[in-house]
């Protein structure tokens, strides 16, 4: 695999990390870079192709995002997307106009197909627009190359520099012909080779994560979660048992999903796992305790301790793994090393293991590529698409005090509603699907007898990213199964609804 890189320069807009992905789907490897970036840093990293994202700024608003004029003297290709194209011709002397009203949704543009941006694709098509600002004259030397009947400029170039601009979004699904256009631009105009591909990231790595190690000893705290699965797989390819995986299994996991992930990872992978079963530890702590915000504490606390227990029996290690992946990198703001995601209860790790480094493989990677990685790995099917599932577990989903009672029935009920879900094709279309035991008793009737029992509360969220929702729209009739075969088959359940409501206002989980 060759060292390309495209760099994608971050001006703050709602696709930019779409852009990213865009590009690795082609391909082509590429790293994304707030716009504060230094002429040298962007040296240092030598890219094949420069791409300016869209943003929320006007050029000409005081404090708006800039780009040192230089970029455009290094030789290298840059394609300006919405903002980026507009600064493009406002650092060059063209002139961008503020438009009385914003411009927003799908236009019909007409493409100069002898643009490299553009040769091979459909002469007219529809683009998405969104945007305020427009280009209203060009810099010297520069050609229009798209347009549209409300925006004369809609996509412009210099050949000669090498320097392309496009008013609308390509990186979105509704521009017909978007990707290609960024294809062209990575093939016909940066001239990538476009060898990222997870097959040749997961060669590479095995070879660095060889070297790296070496005969060294490296430590992982595994969740089964899909990171931490495919990190740990990754380096038990590299360096096999050097790794140790500890598994907690803190009581409040899914039904059989202790025994499903010693399985596939100690049995059929033959990865070192150590399973500390810890359940009652945890319920004990647990014992009483209503308030959400306590429960994830005392867990989070608890799940330090019994590591930390765990790791003390193994002595000291070399490394300690992290499942950190591009977004975090991304969010954290570019920092050395992502810090743990706050909302995982692996904060306190680094505190009580005895480690020299931390070793992040898939730091990288998005999510869609992890998951790629965990094919390539030959995970099941199950595992690699796993749907996320919160740290404290069960203890979120059951409404005020956990009892084993109520953890048992809950596991029965939400297995079932998993289980149909996976059975009606729906399981790769739901975010997360799960049940809720409410806290709530109420009267019903079976057979001749009155019953008063549990209300369990179904939840299915379609997401991309878990801070937005909407309620997943299951067909009546699978909920209809699903209801009947809960209330038939777990006890203490006689009512079952739906929760619809999207995020905001309400979160995904129900504590
Ligand atoms: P909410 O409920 O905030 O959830 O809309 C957003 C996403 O985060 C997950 N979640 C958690 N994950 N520890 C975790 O590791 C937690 O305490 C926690 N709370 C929520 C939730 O399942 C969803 O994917």
């Amino acid at each position: 695999m060759t060292n390309e890189k495209v760099l994608v320069i971050d001006f703050g807009g709602q696709y930019n990390q779409l852009i990213a992905r865009r590009v690795r789907e082609h391909n082509v490897y590429c790293e994304m870079y707030p716009y504060t970036i230094s002429m040298e840093k962007i040296k240092s990293l030598n890219p094949i192709g420069i791409i300016f994202t869209g943003g929320p700024n006007s050029v000409y608003e005081e404090g708006a995002p800039k780009i040192d004029k230089e970029i455009f003297e290094l030789g290298v290709p840059v394609l300006g997307i919405c903002y980026g194209c507009q600064l493009i011709a406002h650092t060059l002397g063209g002139k961008v106009e503020h438009a009385e009203k914003r411009e927003y949704g799908r236009q019909e543009a007409k493409y100069d197909t002898d643009s490299l941006l553009f040769k091979g694709l459909d002469k007219k098509g529809i683009c998405w627009m969104s945007h305020t600002d427009h280009v209203a004259a060009l810099p010297e030397g520069f050609k229009v190359t798209a347009s549209t009947d409300t925006c004369k400029v809609a996509a412009f170039e210099n050949k000669q520099k090498g320097i392309y601009g496009m008013q609308y979004h390509p990186e979105v699904m509704h521009t017909h012909q978007g990707l290609d256009m960024l294809k062209n631009f990575l093939y016909n105009i940066v001239k990538a080779k476009g060898d990222w591909t997870m097959s040749n990231f997961v060669s590479k790595s095995i070879a660095e994560l060889k070297a790296k190690i070496g005969d060294k000893k490296v430590l992982c705290a595994f969740s089964g979660g899909v990171d931490s699965a495919v990190a740990a797989t990754l380096i038990h390819k590299a360096v096999g048992d050097q790794l140790t995986c500890i598994f907690v299994d803190h009581g409040l996991l899914r039904k059989n999903e202790a025994q499903e992930v010693m399985q596939v990872f100690k049995e059929d992978m033959g990865m070192n796992v150590i399973l500390a079963d810890a359940s009652q530890r945890f319920l004990e702590k647990l014992s009483g305790v209503k308030d959400p915000e306590r429960k994830r504490k005392i867990i989070g606390k608890e799940f330090i301790d019994v590591f930390e227990v765990e790791a003390n029996k193994i002595g000291a290690v070399d490394y300690l793994v992290q499942g950190t992946i591009y977004p975090d990198v991304i969010e954290s703001g570019f920092g050395s090393s992502a810090v743990i995601k706050s909302h995982h209860n692996v904060g306190g790790l680094p505190d009580v293991v005895n480690f020299k480094e931390i070793i992040e493989p898939l730091r990288d990677l998005f999510k869609d590529e992890v998951r790629k990685v965990g094919f390539e790995l030959g995970l099941p099917h199950d595992v690699v698409m796993r749907q996320p599932f919160p740290g404290p577990g069960l203890a979120i989903r059951i409404i005020g005090d956990i009892t084993t009672d109520k953890l048992e029935i809950l596991r029965d009920a939400d297995y079932i509603f998993r289980e149909e879900i996976k059975l009606n094709g729906l399981a790769d279309k739901i975010w997360q699907y799960f049940a809720v035991l409410t806290d709530m008793r109420s009267v019903g009737v079976m057979g001749d007898s009155r019953t008063y029992d549990y209300t369990l509360v179904l939840r299915g969220v379609t997401s991309v990213d878990a801070m937005t929702a909407d309620w997943a729209r299951i067909p009546y009739d699978v909920l209809e199964k699903i209801s009947t075969r809960i209330v038939n088959e777990v006890k203490h359940i006689n009512r079952i609804a739906y929760d619809i409501t999207s995020k905001p206002p309400a979160t995904i989980e129900w504590e």
